[in-house]
């Protein structure tokens, strides 16, 4: 399936009830080149209204971390375990997790990222592990076949406790470092390439 095909399933998807209270299907949004995917929970208010990922008050400190580590936010790319916003912001069940992980599954075999990040702890326990503590585990590399993976706070948890923004700032710089790492293996293959 391509990018095409697979937006155009994800926005008429009506596999769980999520559908039904959907304004819009929230489906990722960012570079798909990049080495380094983002990956939240489900999308809140200001994203289903938008459509985009991590707008809202989350989103914005989110944005401010980003920055701090000078990683531009159209080099990466975002999406969520969930495309559709659970009512009441409530956690995403089970199930409908079940129902749309097909999509980032799309998205990651698209995309090859070398790494993948999730933005807290559902997404931790949905793509590392199922028993996964983030305050224990943040910031540890996974590695998951081809690609390293790990977890940072989610930026709501930060906003309700502003003194884990310090462990996030320590996180940030190291995947930073990663990122910076995979750009240069890319330059150093495509001038091996050129010189041989
Ligand atoms: N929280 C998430 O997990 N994802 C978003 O897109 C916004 C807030």
């Amino acid at each position: 399936m391509n990018w095409d095909e697979l937006i155009r399933e994800c926005e008429g998807c009506t596999k769980c009830d999520l559908h039904k209270t959907r304004t819009n299907c929230v489906f990722g949004i960012g570079n798909r080149q990049t080495n380094i995917m983002f990956v939240g929970e489900a999308p809140g208010e200001n994203e289903d209204l938008t459509g985009i990922p991590f707008v809202g008050a989350a989103g914005k400190l989110f944005d401010k971390f980003l920055c701090a580590v000078d990683i531009p936010r159209d080099e990466i790319y975002i999406a969520n375990i969930l495309k559709c916003r659970p009512p009441k912001n409530r956690d995403p069940l089970p199930s409908e997790q079940d129902m749309c992980i097909d999509y980032l599954r799309n998205q990651v075999r698209l995309i090859q990222p070398k790494m993948i990040v999730c933005l807290g702890r559902i997404a931790a326990m949905r793509l590392i592990k199922p028993d996964f503590k983030i305050t224990a585990e943040h910031g540890k590399i996974f590695q998951r076949g081809q690609f390293e993976i790990c977890a940072v706070y989610h930026p709501s948890a930060l906003l309700r406790d502003p003194r884990k923004r310090e462990d996030m700032l320590i996180d940030m710089k190291m995947i930073k470092a990663k990122f910076d790492e995979y750009k240069s293996e890319s330059r150093d293959f495509k001038s091996g390439e050129i010189n041989e």
